[in-house]
């Protein structure tokens, strides 16, 4: 197979690097995606940083397994625990790419003052996207808070109900992010929920989503290493590593029913 015709791999701890995946899809129709929901091991937003590195380190020599071009590392928390390792081990095999920096590039080409952060509690507490922003952007300040219960109550479908809009308003009234100009959603799961998120801002915060911003770099990176395919080179294939009905709906809804989804038992 020719180089530009591997696929990409991606992978989560579910279904929210499907939100990446999907704006992969929207932005490069030529290039076929291997996607990993790690759904054994969700949420890894509560796991040790040495959890979350094992783990990565296994789907990637499993997307390495299909040859991929470039793995996209498509978890917030994963990109905070487990990018430079993944890097360091696997980065002479295959492009290796995160959605925390290019969100930061993002940052560092627009003027804001007061930003917000939200994402697990994994993720937070490792400082990336302030100790980032802080190194790029000197005069925006970073407000970040925890919110865990966000990808339980997405990966168990409370999205439009009572129950998620109480939760995301409680989350979401916290006096840090008071005043902010925008807010990145640092998990990749809260994408499906962002019009509550934007509704509860009554729409006069900008949303952040890394998706379409990933989609972009990824583009360029492939591009300055003579990988972008311009014809699909087959179908794009999903795999979990723990089947969930949940998992096979979203995808589904996501890639119009067009999905191929298979269990991989990468962890016995
Ligand atoms: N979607 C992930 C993230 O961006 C994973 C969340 C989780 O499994 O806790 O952090």
């Amino acid at each position: 197979m020719e180089a530009v015709e591997r696929p990409i791999g991606v992978f989560d701890s579910g279904v929210g690097g499907l939100t990446v995946a999907h704006a992969i899809r929207q932005a490069l129709p030529g290039e076929r995606l291997i996607y990993f929901g790690d759904t054994a091991h969700l949420p890894y937003g509560d796991k040790s940083e040495e959890a979350i590195r094992s783990y990565s380190r296994r789907i990637t020599e499993f997307l390495l397994g299909y040859d991929a071009k470039l793995v996209l590392v498509a978890c917030n928390s994963a990109s905070a625990s487990a990018y430079e390792s993944l890097l360091e081990e696997f980065g002479d095999k295959t492009l290796i790419m995160d959605v925390i920096n290019p969100v930061v590039e993002y940052i560092a080409s627009h003027h804001y003052g007061k930003l917000g952060v939200i994402g697990t509690k994994r993720t937070i507490s490792s400082g990336t996207y302030e100790k980032k922003i802080r190194d790029t952007s000197a005069s925006t300040t970073v407000h970040s808070l925890a919110t865990p219960l966000l990808v339980p109550m997405i990966e168990e479908g409370f999205i439009f109900d009572d129950i998620s809009n109480a939760i995301i308003r409680t989350y979401l009234s916290d006096n840090s992010l008071k005043d902010i100009d925008a807010l990145i959603l640092g998990c990749t799961h809260y994408p499906i929920i962002r019009n509550q998120i934007s509704k509860f801002f009554n729409f006069n915060v900008e949303v952040i989503d890394s998706a379409r911003i990933v989609a972009q770099r990824l583009k360029v990176m492939l591009e300055q290493n003579d990988l972008l395919s311009n014809g699909r080179p087959g179908e794009d294939l999903f795999f979990v590593s723990d089947y969930t009905e949940y998992f096979e709906k979203i995808a589904r809804m996501f890639f119009e029913g067009n999905i191929n989804l298979r269990k991989a038992d990468i962890w016995s």
